[in-house]
């Protein structure tokens, strides 16, 4: 028989997972917004040419990586790859120019990148992001990062590793850029094919470059950070001086390009140790031409993303998931047919009461029903049938400790919060 399987690089978010990633994302939420950053949601998909002009048309990203597709009226659309591009076109196509700035936001979603999957490299993977757009003091930078950092502290994140670098300005960059062509071009023999054609095409990229023998020749190639003019120096000595302020390590990375062409000034990435060859856990930047390219107004901007599959792996690996317990509070044990309307009466009353509960709606026998209560791991088991409705007292099972007490039926739903109040709060199904 056909085996159906997800397409190769996707997984399911399995309930449990899922839960976890539920907090992550709350965890995210609540901090962001701490920051004064809004929720914005783009669509999953954009004018292909919206990822060409930003991230870049020499970039991996753009020239292997993408999803892209015709629809049926003939135009060119992509799965976006990240989501930095799609919140710029928003931002133009808004007019959020016209708002206060700086129009600070962040999203959650599924990317799409055409990658050769491994642990912790997926083609669908989702990130969490912000973007705050309109400034260019330094000063934002430094927050941009530490928020990255108290984002991974919140969720118990510890030994991490950051790493940042300026990519200069469209001032400095153009002499840099010559010096860095005539470098490469004396050690054409030494690279790769791709990276051969990455010379003339945009020798940024050739920092990207996997290969040994082209990292080994990069090595050696002069770096951005040294041929910054004296604007760019000047932010990237204010940005550091604020992350010292705030007793932020980092380490400054000369040869961090970060495989997308939209990058000007501050680059940063962070690393986990926890994480196999997979590890960089969150990277953003400044990209101060991108509203433009857009066709905005000239406005700078600065965010940051970091891949929720390998935060989650990395915030597990720490042990830092406080619980995930997902109990359920009450199960109805519904003891003959005749107690039936009586018990989906309770249930939904329990339900109104935010007590979380259930029946069975599979025909189990009333061993079945417990074994099942048992199984699902419900924490109380309310057993009603024709006699409990007769003689109006219920019995409540703790289903732990096997304990059982008796009470009224019409006073069933306050003694449960009671208990359950009593017995610490449970039924919230995430992880605190
Ligand atoms: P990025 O470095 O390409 O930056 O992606 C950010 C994070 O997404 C990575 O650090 C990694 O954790 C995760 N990630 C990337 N590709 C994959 C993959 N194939 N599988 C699993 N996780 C992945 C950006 O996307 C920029 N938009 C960040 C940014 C925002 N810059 C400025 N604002």
């Amino acid at each position: 028989m056909l085996q159906f399987k997800a397409p190769k690089g996707t997984t399911d978010i399995l309930p449990d997972v899922a839960r976890r990633w539920q907090y992550l994302e709350r965890k995210a939420a609540e901090l962001f917004s701490l920051y004064g950053y809004e929720p914005i949601i783009t669509p999953v998909f954009e004018h292909t040419e919206i990822f060409q002009r930003s991230i870049g048309m020499s970039t991996d990203i753009v020239q292997k990586e993408m999803y892209t597709f015709m629809d049926k009226g003939g135009r060119s659309l992509t799965l976006r790859p990240e989501g930095t591009a799609p919140v710029i076109r928003a931002y133009v196509e808004h007019n959020m120019n016209l708002l206060p700035q700086p129009v600070k936001l962040y999203y959650t979603g599924p990317m799409f990148r055409y990658e050769r999957p491994q642990a912790g490299r997926y083609r669908q993977f989702w990130q969490l992001g912000i973007e705050a757009i309109g400034s260019d003091d330094p000063a934002i930078d430094a927050e941009t990062i530490l928020l990255m950092i108290n984002y991974f502290k919140s969720v118990g994140l510890k030994e991490l590793t950051l790493y940042i670098n300026s990519m200069g300005c469209d001032k400095d960059r153009p002499a840099y850029i010559r010096l860095l062509k005539d470098y490469a071009g004396e050690n054409r023999e030494k690279l790769c094919k791709d990276c051969r054609k990455r010379i003339d095409l945009n020798p940024l990229r050739l920092f990207d470059c996997k290969e040994e023998s082209c990292q080994l020749v990069m090595q050696d190639a002069p770096k951005m950070i040294d041929y910054l003019d004296e604007a760019c120096k000047e932010h990237f000595n204010k940005v550091r001086q604020y992350l010292d302020m705030q007793s932020i390590v980092y380490i400054i990375k000369p040869e961090l390009v970060r495989g997308l062409d939209y990058y000007t000034k501050t680059a940063f990435e962070v690393v986990s140790p926890l994480l196999g060859a997979q590890n960089a856990i969150g990277g953003g930047g400044r990209y101060n031409k991108l509203v433009e390219e857009f066709g905005g107004p000239p406005t700078p901007g600065i965010g940051f993303a970091i891949g929720t599959e390998r935060l989650s792996i990395a915030v597990d690996k720490e042990g830092a998931f406080v619980s995930t317990d997902s109990k359920m509070d009450v199960f109805i044990a519904i003891a003959d047919e005749a107690a039936k309307s009586a018990a989906i009466n309770l249930l939904f009353a329990l339900r109104e009461a935010k007590i979380s509960a259930d029946i069975d709606y599979m025909g189990r026998s009333l061993k079945g029903q417990l074994k099942y209560a048992d199984k699902r791991g419900f924490k109380y088991t309310v057993f009603l049938g024709s006699r409990e409705l007769e003689s109006g007292k219920v019995a409540i099972k703790n289903m732990e400790t096997g304990e059982q007490i008796e009470v009224p039926l019409n006073e069933l739903v306050d003694k449960l919060l009671e208990i359950i109040k009593q017995n610490q709060p449970s039924i919230s199904q995430t992880i605190d």
